[in-house]
């Protein structure tokens, strides 16, 4: 293990952010259940296939700048012990397995879980656990935090308790790396009011959920990480996607 530093306290929790009501708790919930519930379906999002074919923009583009998330991360050679917020069906993941020792793969569902335990085949760098990343409380530091189509999901109402548990994740000069779409993929969802953090999603059974989906200006996420000691760095690919490289203070 590259780091055996142990935590003793844990800044955020499951209990309400201050500025937060029941209503918004309850669409973190409505969030995990549709990504519970949805997936079986989940890599038609990322094979454009099933009500995702042909996509919004060309196909060649999509695969194209998904491939530069690949290099980005694969570039940045996030060696030691990984933790990945959000894992999903687990592409990242399998790709995390390059240059990491261990690799912590965190998803609130477990059904997420199997389909990335069916990819990885047993790889024996990855350890598996099913929470909520919010009411989760890690016990170690991580020489690596990443996490993929993630940070669109965190509310607004959340997003400083959330960098505060990366960075708390985190031993010094430990490195973040996180990628997400452009805002201008917002076109494309249903939002609950313009400028609205509540996007309704309908799965293929005709189920429609709220589901946090914030469209975050990159300038909002890196002044959060910098309030918790984490400087980060923004890139966008041509149309889609953004990409961010950080570090812990030392
Ligand atoms: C958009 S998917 C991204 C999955 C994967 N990172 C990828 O890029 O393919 C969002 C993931 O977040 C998980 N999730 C939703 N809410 C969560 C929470 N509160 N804590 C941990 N995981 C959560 C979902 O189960 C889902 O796997």
């Amino acid at each position: 293990m590259a780091s055996t530093n142990r935590l003793t306290k844990v800044p955020g929790s499951n209990s309400q952010q201050k500025g937060s009501s029941l209503k918004d708790d309850h669409v973190i919930d409505e969030t995990k259940e549709y990504y519970r519930q949805r997936a079986s379906q989940y890599s038609d999002w990322s094979r454009r296939t099933g009500k995702h074919e042909g996509g919004s923009e060309p196909d060649e583009s999509f695969f194209g700048e998904a491939k530069m998330l690949l290099d980005a991360l694969d570039s940045e050679k996030l060696t030691g012990d990984v933790l990945e917020i959000a894992s999903g069906t687990g592409i990242w993941t399998e790709a995390l397995t390059r240059h990491a020792t261990s690799i912590t793969a965190l998803d609130s569902s477990q059904e997420m879980i199997d389909r990335c335990k069916t990819r990885l085949k047993g790889n024996p760098k990855v350890q598996y656990v099913h929470a909520d990343f919010y009411a989760w409380t890690p016990d170690r530091h991580y020489d690596a935090v990443t996490f993929s189509f993630w940070i669109s999901h965190v509310p607004s109402w959340k997003l400083d308790e959330f960098t505060a548990k990366i960075s708390h994740c985190l031993r010094r000069r430990g490195r973040v790396f996180f990628v997400d779409q452009q805002r201008s993929a917002m076109k494309y969802e249903v939002m609950d009011q313009p400028g609205g953090e509540i996007a309704s999603r309908t799965l293929e059974d005709g189920k429609t959920f709220n589901v946090v989906k914030h469209f975050y200006v990159p300038e909002e996420i890196t002044r959060s990480l910098r309030k918790n000691g984490i400087e980060t760095r923004v890139s966008n690919t041509p149309n889609h996607f953004y990409y961010a490289r950080g570090e812990k203070a030392p």
